[in-house]
């Protein structure tokens, strides 16, 4: 038997996934998720935001979520990052035991302005200050390059921005590199032309893809990166999601929906798909919403269809 190659899925529909809902989801709502997320063999779970209270009052629990979580028993090693916007939301992290963190500055003025309150330049220095100290910490870290594709503001990003933005984060000692579509307006060729030169000069290893499915086009992107040698991704249970700093973003990719993708084209995901519908539920649970994939509804025609070799009678 060959082995199948390894996809490493970073759930995101903690964090991005539910900073955005109109209505406050508790810890505990929060931690149902969480538990089956885990029990469906999720191993990389962006948990919480150590950001201002008041900018996404969502994740204002998040100290609380991370004791959470520290109780819950594990199956398998199972990594919980946090998204940190400065070196007090870093120290916050650490405080409250996270060893992975991630960074974020967006592609333009406008955005990080009403993202994080800073010029790139001023959010450029605090990421690069951020890396330098989870570096000297042992604290794995990762890079957000947001509005990768477009800015909610300023339209298309050019090529050459998210290659510098890269390049520098690399050079800063991120050991992961997300490229963010945050309003799910890019396309296919785009991640193309961005991957193609990164992948030729620095490996495609320490490269995610973070995709949001606004157009319907992030499976197809997600593809592309595949074709590239991308071999990360993010994506949210039932297609949560949305950054509340980004008029018109909707879902991130459905976990759902990758994980049959990548499996079905032969791909390890280490993730049980059929136990995905339990998580998308908890998080039907959480928010008060329907959710769910494209692929949802063949889940729940597949459950039928197991239920009824159960009970061969009804
Ligand atoms: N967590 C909690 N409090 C924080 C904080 C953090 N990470 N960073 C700063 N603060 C506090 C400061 O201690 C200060 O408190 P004080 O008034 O009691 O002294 C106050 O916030 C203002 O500090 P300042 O550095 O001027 O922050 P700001 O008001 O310019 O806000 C951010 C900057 C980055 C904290 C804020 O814009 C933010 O949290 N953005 C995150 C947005 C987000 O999560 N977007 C989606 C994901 S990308
Ligand atoms: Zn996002």
């Amino acid at each position: 038997m060959t082995m199948r190659e390894r996809i490493y899925i970073n759930e995101v529909g903690l964090r991005d996934g539910l900073q955005n809902q109109p209505n406050p989801v508790s810890t505990q709502a929060k931690l149902e998720m969480a538990q089956a997320l885990l029990d469906a063999g999720v191993e990389y779970l962006e948990a919480v935001a150590f950001v201002h209270p008041k900018a996404v009052p969502q994740m204002a629990d998040a100290a609380e979520v991370l004791a959470g979580l520290a109780q819950i028993p594990l199956k398998k090693d199972v990594e919980i990052s946090a998204l940190v916007p400065n070196m007090r939301g870093y120290e916050r992290a650490r405080a409250n035991g996270v060893n992975s963190v991630a960074v974020v500055v967006a592609s333009t003025d406008t955005f990080n302005l009403r993202n994080l309150n800073m010029t790139t330049a001023k959010a450029t220095d605090v990421c690069r200050e951020v890396i330098q100290q989870a570096r000297a910490d042992g604290v794995k870290v990762r890079g957000y390059v947001s509005g990768a594709l477009s800015c909610p503001y300023d339209g298309k990003t050019p090529v050459d921005v998210v290659h510098r933005m890269c390049a520098e984060m690399i050079e800063f000692g991120a050991d992961e590199i997300s490229i963010g579509d945050t309003i799910g307006a890019g396309n296919p060729q785009q991640i193309n032309d961005i991957l193609g030169p990164l992948v030729q000069q620095f490996g495609p290893e320490r490269f995610n893809l973070h995709l949001h499915d606004t157009r319907g086009q992030a499976l197809a992107m997600a593809w592309a990166g595949i074709t590239q040698g991308v071999r990360r991704f993010d994506s949210s249970i039932g297609g949560l999601g949305g950054c509340p700093f980004a008029p018109g973003a909707s879902g991130n990719v459905a976990t759902e929906d990758l994980v049959y993708m990548l499996e079905e084209a032969g791909f390890d995901t280490g993730i049980d798909i059929a136990k995905l519908r339990v998580a998308v539920q908890a998080a039907e649970r959480a928010t008060g919403q329907a959710l769910g994939g494209r692929i949802l509804q063949w889940m729940k025609s597949q459950e039928i269809r197991e239920q009824n070799k159960q009970n061969p009678c009804i």
